[in-house]
């Protein structure tokens, strides 16, 4: 075995010893003999990331594993995302974590990664970054908080924010009970506890084969997390040795698995747009039709908020992801590898579920036929998404009147005026929420009702938008538009009064203008960010749409492990 740290170890000239001089720290020189895998740990523990604050606890376990397996650790702080602090949207910087991940995986003495994360953004950057670099890499997911409660009921992270702020508004729920909930809400260490985001792309990493197989969605505080993560850190060793790489791992038929659990765990729509931007690094066609064409008529079987009661805690208790896996384990590709080089359907022998209110029987799912659909039309002629299974049964075939806003600023400014002409009808279009157009594709999709509507007992309407909704939202929500109005999407041409006919069995969102007329008017560009220099012009020069991943388009695509030239 040649490693690849022996590019800066092996030999006796100068550089090899200035190679090895400053990473002795105590280490005996055999730990740099050529024969020792050294490991990063790709670490994005951050306080300001309250949901990966406790990696660095779960980074000393991985250690213990690598060091066990007759590796050399090596912790490496990476960019961090804390989804409800990063301005103006964790999505922004996604792409300039992955690319800060991959070169410094790259320009670094090592051979193989484990890969921490667990907020909504930190495990597809890294996952996107792992697999340019294309060293032996595996995640080891952060886990999901325990289940906080709050007068007897169980608060779900997010989902419940959503909620409660609305029920204020409608006046339902005092403003003293709701901040009252606020200490309640976050119970533990761990990442959000419904099936949002963060969950998603744990199980999402899982279904790809990047995790030890039943790792994802063991709760951060539960012991057997600090066990899978020194099984992780082993394993990263025997990945070195083995010389699997995330190409051989994440191919076209675990992508195709990651989206068959993505409907059968009512997964959330952010996952669209990660795993593009993944597959587009590995060079694995992947498109938006695949979502679709895989996913829809796959059975709901877990019943989490958003799309059901329960949380992520109460999973892991049911059975967990593999016996999630097991129920599904036909609609699986048998011959998609994992990590461990082992088919992910060898692993579900011994699955059982527990708890079957948790995880449905396939014979009971929750919903015969989950997925995301995909909708096309002349409002979205390279496509948009929407969740059915957390949207309103009666509202997915609509026609209403549009009531457009330019921006989030415009709907907090309008959206509760008595005067605004709108009725439980109307579609609620917000555009220039798109990738270049706030920048960076904020959560904002899932825009709240009007308030005179909310009072009389309205709980959804149709919302149209390009930007994302977070995973923890619900709601009759079309997302993703693109192209966005901020790149010339028909969205800029929409006009208040507008009809907007929405068919998702028929997968089409139009809107009802005649074409001639519809095409002459003029695009709507007043909710623009036109930012001037660094990261955010760089950005928005060069950010794809969302039905392509919203990644750089020159970051498609992988450079391999080639470190470079001698730095000295
Ligand atoms: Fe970090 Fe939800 S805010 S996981
Ligand atoms: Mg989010």
């Amino acid at each position: 075995m040649s490693l690849r740290s022996s590019q800066w170890y092996s030999g006796n000239d100068r550089n090899s010893y200035m190679h090895r001089a400053w990473m002795r720290r105590g280490l005996p020189r055999e730990a740099f003999d050529g024969e020792r895998p050294h490991i990063a740990i790709a670490n994005t523990a951050s306080d300001l990331t309250p949901c990966n604050s406790h990696l660095n606890e779960v980074g000393k376990s991985v250690e213990q594993g690598i060091w066990a397996a007759g590796g050399i650790p090596l912790n490496l702080p990476v960019v961090s995302l804390g989804e409800t602090n990063v301005r103006p949207t964790a999505m922004l910087w996604r792409n300039l974590a992955a690319m800060a991940t991959e070169e410094m995986l790259r320009a670094n003495p090592i051979d193989g990664v484990v890969l921490l994360g667990g907020c909504d953004k930190t495990i597809p950057s890294l996952l996107m970054a792992a697999a340019s670099v294309d060293l032996p890499a595996v995640v080891m997911p952060g886990g999901p908080m325990l289940t906080g409660t709050f007068r007897g009921t169980p608060l779900g992270c997010g989902t419940d924010v959503w909620r409660l702020s609305e029920e204020v508004r409608a006046g339902t729920l005092s403003s003293k009970a709701f901040l009252d909930s606020e200490s309640a809400m976050i119970r533990s260490r761990g990442h959000c506890n419904t099936m949002g985001t963060a969950s998603t792309m744990a199980c999402m990493a899982e279904a790809l084969g990047m995790t030890l197989p039943g790792t994802s969605g063991t709760p951060a505080p539960d012991s057997r997390l600090l066990e899978r993560s020194h099984e992780t850190g082993r394993l990263a060793v025997d990945l070195v040795r083995e010389g699997r790489r995330p190409s051989q791992v994440m191919t076209r038929g675990s992508f195709l698995n990651a989206i068959v659990t993505l409907a059968a765990t009512g997964g959330s729509t952010n996952a669209v747009i990660h795993l593009l931007a993944i597959a587009g690094r590995l060079g694995v066609e992947l498109d938006l039709d695949d979502f679709d064409r895989t996913g829809s008529g796959v059975p709901l079987l877990v019943d989490l908020l958003p799309a059901g009661r329960h949380l992520m805690d109460d999973l892991f208790r049911a059975g967990g992801l593999l016996a999630v896996f097991k129920e599904i384990a036909d609609l699986l590709d048998p011959t998609a590898v994992t990590v461990t080089g082992r088919p992910l359907v060898d692993y579900l022998a011994d699955a059982e579920i527990w708890d079957e209110s948790v995880i449905r029987r396939r014979a009971d799912p929750l919903l015969p036929d989950a997925g995301i659909a995909v909708l096309r039309g002349n409002l979205a002629p390279n496509g948009a998404v929407i969740k059915p299974a957390a949207a309103s049964p009666e509202l997915l075939q609509h026609r209403g009147r549009a009531v457009v806003f330019d921006s989030i600023e415009d709907v907090y400014a309008r959206l509760d005026s008595p005067e605004l002409d709108v009725d439980e009808t109307s579609v609620l279009i917000l555009r220039g929420c798109g990738p270049k157009g706030y920048p960076g594709m904020p959560e904002v999709g899932n825009l709240p009702l009007p308030a005179k509507l909310l009072a009389k007992g309205v709980r959804d309407m149709v919302r149209i938008s390009d930007a994302r909704m977070s995973g923890t939202a619900y709601g009759t929500v079309v997302l993703h538009t693109s192209p966005e109005a901020a790149a010339g999407g028909p969205l800029a041409r929409v006009r208040t009064g507008d009809p907007i006919v929405l068919d998702v069995a028929a997968r089409r969102l139009d809107v009802d203008v005649p074409e001639a007329e519809f095409a002459a008017r003029k695009p709507a560009m007043d909710g623009h960010a036109e930012p001037v220099r660094g990261w955010q012009r760089l950005y928005i020069d060069h950010v794809t749409q969302a039905d392509r991943g919203a990644d750089l388009d020159f970051l498609t695509g992988s450079s391999g492990d080639y470190p470079g030239r001698e730095s000295h």
